[in-house]
């Protein structure tokens, strides 16, 4: 698949991964593995793929060049779904020398013990194909301390590696051949789940590249659809939730045991949906984890909810409030809520948890013991209203 002149595709598609990094990421669409051919005086490959795919990327690489004209491999990132493949083509590219952070070479070594022809670069070095040239951007944790971003001056051609891409098999390559609306979503979630707690470095890295004025015209990540016409777009998104910019919306989780949270999260909602804000309502122990988090990355408040087990949270919320803490969430309200039998514990630990990672509690909580009365439900009902007027609505 040629993307622009000289350049190719050479990738992976995986149709039907569903979970990524063990279980912490749900991929319901499938992923790609984006790999890219630059023919020249000189040939080089950027990125390898997922180990399992690395037969594919080794045909369609030979559709095109035998690969002992292979002279450069560029590692933007050591992370095995994008390095996999590289044991098995240095070994088919004898005379290929690998270029990517000194991080990388370290992550390489680790991954694959075997001699690496590995030439490290800083930002700024730069390596002539011929006409065309790379220069390389290092990209410290972004999401990796290896992170590395490539830029193609000649055809104005940015691979940023992980950045910007999304979790979506497809059969087409661009996103603008695409539904943007959901190219958007899975590149939020994408963000949302890797990037967010990483937020300040990415603040830094975009603002040091619109300052270099790049004049990208293309941005080809390492998964999902390639951004071209409108590269702005994405980069104005990312600097949007790096700066854990909220719209005017609520997202309730719970957990419960015989109901009562249920009812209490509903009457929240009430009040919310009265007031005529966006909300939305999600049983944790019914949900992915995944898109919740990527539902709360623009949200201004987050009311948890859960039912008391032995003085604690039920499980399932209790670990989603862990992953939810680590995205560290900044400029947020939160409000607790929750149920128990005969002794209560649940919402004292969720305001404790929530405060304590910086989220700003301005109402008391609310305790139900047993199920619900319609006095509870009403203060329930009452929260829901005042959040909802004193910090999200817009009318
Ligand atoms: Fe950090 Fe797509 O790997």
């Amino acid at each position: 698949m040629k993307i622009a002149e000289g350049i190719h595709w050479v990738g992976a598609v995986d149709w039907n991964i569903r979970s990524f990094h063990g279980n912490t990421f749900s991929t319901r669409l499938g992923t790609s593995y984006n790999s890219y051919l630059l023919l020249d005086e000189k040939n080089a490959i950027i990125d390898g793929v997922y180990g399992p795919f690395a037969s594919e990327q080794i045909e369609r690489i030979n559709t095109l060049i035998p690969l002992e004209k292979i002279d450069y491999i560029i590692a933007n990132h050591g992370e095995n779904d994008h390095s996999g493949s590289l044991p098995a083509l240095t070994k088919l590219c004898p005379n290929a020398k690998i270029f990517g952070t000194a991080k990388c070479k370290e992550s390489l070594e680790r991954l694959y013990p075997q001699s690496w022809n590995f030439h490290t670069v800083k930002t700024g070095d730069t390596l002539s194909l011929g006409k065309k040239s790379l220069s390389f951007i290092e990209a410290p944790m972004l999401h990796w301390p290896d992170s590395m971003f490539t830029w193609l001056p000649e055809l104005s051609i940015f691979f940023p590696n992980d950045a910007f891409g999304q979790h979506i098999a497809s059969s087409q390559r661009f996103v603008d051949e695409c539904d943007i609306a959901s190219v958007m979503h899975e590149a939020k979630k994408y963000y949302a789940n890797i990037l967010w707690p990483l937020s300040g470095l990415v603040i830094k890295k975009i603002e040091a590249l619109l300052s270099m004025n790049l004049d990208i015209h293309m941005i080809a990540p390492s998964h999902g659809l390639i951004w071209r016409n409108n590269p702005e777009t994405i980069l104005s998104s990312y600097l949007s939730w790096a700066k854990n910019e909220t719209k005017n919306k609520a997202v309730i989780v719970y957990e419960t045991m015989w109901g009562a949270t249920t009812k209490m999260a509903h009457a929240i909602l009430e009040g919310l949906v009265h007031q005529g804000v966006e909300a939305s309502l999600h049983d944790i122990a019914l949900s992915d984890m995944t898109d919740i988090i990527t539902e709360m990355l623009d949200a201004k408040v987050f009311f948890i909810g859960s039912s008391t087990h032995g003085n604690e949270m039920l499980p399932t919320i209790a670990a989603f409030l862990h992953l939810l803490t680590g995205m560290k969430p900044k400029n947020r309200l939160g409000a607790a809520f929750g149920s128990y039998g005969w002794g209560g514990g649940a919402v004292k630990r969720i305001k404790e948890t929530l405060e304590t990672h910086g989220i700003k509690l301005p109402y008391d909580s609310i305790e139900s013991q047993f199920s619900p009365s319609q006095e509870i439900l009403e203060a329930c009902r009452s929260l829901g209203q005042q959040v909802g007027k004193n910090h999200i609505s817009t009318s």
